[in-house]
């Protein structure tokens, strides 16, 4: 099975997509695949996807172009079997405000936000009325905390504004919710299920993209120390999020436990991070399952 892995790319999130290919490659190639790397910023390279005998793309993309279902529709096009989610599938979780509609559709309980468009003018007042003092400014399809601010006060909100819209041309309003930070990760495609909760503990005050990827930066803790009522709920909703988007493969879905129990989806990734330290990996491990086993298994996946 001659394995493709895509990284790098033109997403802001272009150098972790290159990490999370060279994690991927190691576990690829102790797993016993040939590996070939592709960088869809290459149009020599995309000419190769459609040239050579590929069997399936291993997708290590993050952010536009690469997450978002625009790299699904060309592997479609060339009839090329890939990891992880479909276009469909992929264009909608990366667009947040339009993921939450299908988690409320669901029930699956997501912080109440608003969508502003570039030029529109904010009354920031209106804005405090409506999401509280303290809120959270977030471009409309980004990936790894890139422009997200935690802010408070009218003045701080647009300043926040400004700074993401120079990143997405959609942002998000959301009510910031207190609590603690986790992320739970889904595998499989009829009968996905959920890997051990991670919970974060971020040194600065949220998991941004620093305390992502600077070395020790956050902390996680795999399984994490939940009530196991609680633990069960939460993995639950995470087997929920997946399906709610569609997704298949694998997908990892941030949550926030808020201080009065009440678990909240902030968004899911379909292509999380396979940096050797990510938390994709990490949680596979608590399950016993190792980096080679994971690659493998989402592969299965993709060829199903
Ligand atoms: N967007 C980053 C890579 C993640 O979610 O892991
Ligand atoms: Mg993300």
């Amino acid at each position: 099975c001659r394995v493709a892995l895509l990284c790098g790319g033109k997403s802001n999130e272009r150098e972790i997509s290159l990490a999370s290919g060279e994690g991927a490659r190691e576990a690829l190639e102790t797993a016993g695949f040939p590996v070939e790397m592709i960088d869809p910023a290459d149009k020599g390279d995309l000419k190769r996807l459609i040239d050579e005998p590929f069997d399936v793309a291993f997708l290590c993309l993050h952010g536009k172009y690469g997450e978002d279902g625009t790299m699904q529709g060309f592997l479609d096009l060339i009839d090329l079997p890939y990891t992880c989610s479909g276009v469909w599938s992929s264009a909608l979780a990366m667009d947040k405000a339009k993921a939450k509609v299908f988690y409320e559709r669901e029930n699956i309980p997501t912080p109440p936000s608003m969508t502003v468009m570039k030029g529109q003018q904010v009354d920031a007042q209106a804005v405090i009325d409506a999401m509280g003092e303290k809120v959270v400014v977030k471009p409309g399809t980004e990936g790894s905390a890139i422009g997200v601010f935690i802010v408070e006060g009218a003045e701080a909100i647009e300043e926040a504004l400004a700074k993401a819209f120079k990143i997405d041309n959609e942002v998000l309003i959301e009510r910031y919710i207190k609590g603690r930070e986790y992320t739970i990760a889904v595998v499989g495609n009829q009968n996905p299920e959920a890997l051990p909760i991670i919970e974060i503990v971020p040194k600065s005050d949220f998991y941004d993209f620093e305390s992502k990827y600077a070395v020790g930066g956050s902390q996680h803790i795999c399984p994490a120390d939940l009530p196991e009522d609680i633990a069960a709920r939460m993995r639950q909703e995470a087997v929920k999020a997946h399906k709610a988007l569609s997704c298949s493969g694998t997908s990892r879905s941030d949550f926030i436990l808020e201080d009065n129990g009440t678990c909240w989806v902030l968004e899911t990734n379909t292509i999380p991070g396979m940096t050797k330290t990510s938390l994709l990996p990490d949680a596979a491990r608590a399950a016993g399952m190792s980096f080679p086993e994971l690659c493998t298994k989402l592969i299965e996946c993709a060829l199903e």
